[in-house]
């Protein structure tokens, strides 16, 4: 049992109810009794929660410019007794955190899975950034050693949201870059074979299909939980979600890694929504979206290469920033380190967004956004199948989904009400995407009208 428990009796329960729903290994009577023993208890704790915090909320200001880290003794000295912890805890208060998005003051906005909501502070420095760029001119050594500088903050920030080195990532404009990146990066044989699930999304499979056409290399699709078994000695590379777009399920990446054959992680669902540590998470490469779980601007990404699968790659698309010496690019001596992938010239508003969204979770603190996040989509997850909903499979994610027979009128009728979620059509499922930035309350507001 890993309880962490973060920012006080609310996380306490959610992540309690979290484990009696992921416990389905334990015969049905003995869950019941499971849950009957400890659902009281968590209920009556959250009822004292719900109060408490919203004295806190009655406490704090309007609206937050910064998100300051404060300590919630009340809550980190009930969760101790509730767990037998013993420390104490520090955290980022939701309210103040909530009150950076704007557009959450309008909407219920579930959606961060297609495009995440953009923090005040991304919204101000893109606004500083056009000013300077119309008033001042693009021209002049200063203004292309700014772009560099705001590139090298954004690069920066990915590399902590990564858990790795600046010098390991690349600057792309998408997932679908940096999976591109990689797989039109490697010398595809024919013949050769590339492992994939049958939960991947287009972003990942048009890459592999141009593989498949150009290079002549076998594409296996198997289900999501099987890809490790599925390896075999034919097996060129293992590409597949962190985080499966559909319901939200967790790659067994170790698994994978064991292989030992490269692994290709679509991390579209993953950077930014789930802890990470690039490295010693064992894959070799992870493509990322900036615009859905950071918050930055459409058109930005990371992609990581392990450092001993640098030289495997041979840059595709390849321009003034990804050569030694743009004196001699005819050459093509590849630049230092995986910022040769980087793709296209690095433009100012996109990293000043892309910088200023990262230092807004930096601020709360990515421990804690991970686990706000996963918290209460489990308690999402939990209370939607307590109302009879069918929740599709899902790990410890941010993406909760459950079926609907007519998923787009579902979600037609959600934005009726002001609550934003999508549907993932060719499953027959709306799909929920819960950010540390979500209350508690818009949880409850939309079980009630899922499950009316
Ligand atoms: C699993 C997955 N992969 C790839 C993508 C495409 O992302 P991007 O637009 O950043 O390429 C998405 C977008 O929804 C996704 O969910």
């Amino acid at each position: 049992m890993d309880l962490v428990i973060q920012t006080g009796l609310g996380q306490t329960r959610v992540e309690l109810l979290d484990l009696l729903h992921r416990d389905s290994l334990v015969p049905a009577e003995q869950a019941e009794q499971r849950r009957a023993d400890v659902a009281g208890p968590i209920e009556r704790a959250l009822d004292a929660d719900v109060r408490r915090s919203a004295r806190r909320r009655s406490r704090s200001p309007p609206t937050g410019q910064g998100c300051r880290r404060t300590r919630v003794e009340v809550d980190a000295h009930s969760a101790r007794q509730n767990t037998g912890m013993t420390e104490a805890t520090t955290a980022t208060d939701p309210t103040t955190f909530r009150a950076q998005f704007p557009v959450l003051e309008r909407l219920s906005y579930l959606n961060a899975g297609t495009e995440g909501p953009i923090p005040r502070a991304a919204a101000e420095a893109v606004r500083e950034r056009i000013a300077v760029e119309a008033d001042g001119g693009r021209c002049g050594r200063p203004y292309f050693e700014g772009l560099m500088e705001l590139a090298a903050r954004a690069r920066a920030g990915y590399a902590t949201a990564l858990g790795c080195d600046p010098s390991e990532v690349a600057l792309t404009g998408s997932t679908t870059d940096g999976v591109n990146t990689v797989i039109a990066g490697l010398d595809l044989r024919p013949g050769e074979e590339i492992v994939t699930s049958d939960q991947e999304h287009p972003g990942l499979l048009a890459p592999l299909g141009r593989a498949r056409r150009r290079h002549r290399v076998k594409i296996r699709v198997v289900p999501f939980a099987e890809i490790a078994g599925e390896v075999s000695t034919a097996t060129r590379l293992v590409a597949c979600s962190h985080v499966s777009w559909v319901g939200g399920e967790v790659a067994d990446v170790a698994a994978l890694a064991s292989t030992g054959v490269p692994v290709l992680l679509d991390a579209a669902q993953a950077l930014g929504a789930v802890p990470l540590a690039v490295r010693a998470l064992g894959c070799d490469f992870y493509a990322g979206s900036g615009q859905k779980w950071l918050c930055g601007p459409e058109g930005s990404g990371a992609l990581y290469v392990r450092e001993e699968r640098l030289e495997e790659l041979l840059v595709p698309w390849p321009g003034y920033g990804s050569v030694a010496d743009p004196a001699n690019a005819l050459e093509f001596e590849q630049a230092d380190g995986v910022k040769r992938f980087d793709h296209g010239f690095p433009a100012g508003m996109r990293s000043a967004w892309a910088a200023a969204s990262l230092g807004v979770f930096e601020e709360a603190g990515w421990d804690w956004v991970y686990e706000r996040a996963a918290s209460l989509a489990a308690a999402l997850a939990e209370r939607l199948a307590e109302r009879g909903l069918s929740v599709s499979p899902r790990g410890r994610s941010t993406l909760v989904s459950w079926a609907a027979e007519d998923a787009d009128a579902e979600v037609a009728r959600l934005a009726g009400e002001g609550v934003i979620v999508r549907s993932i059509p060719a499953f027959g499922l709306v799909r929920a995407s819960v950010g540390a930035w979500t209350s508690e309350e818009e949880i409850e507001r939309l079980v009630g009208l899922a499950a009316r």
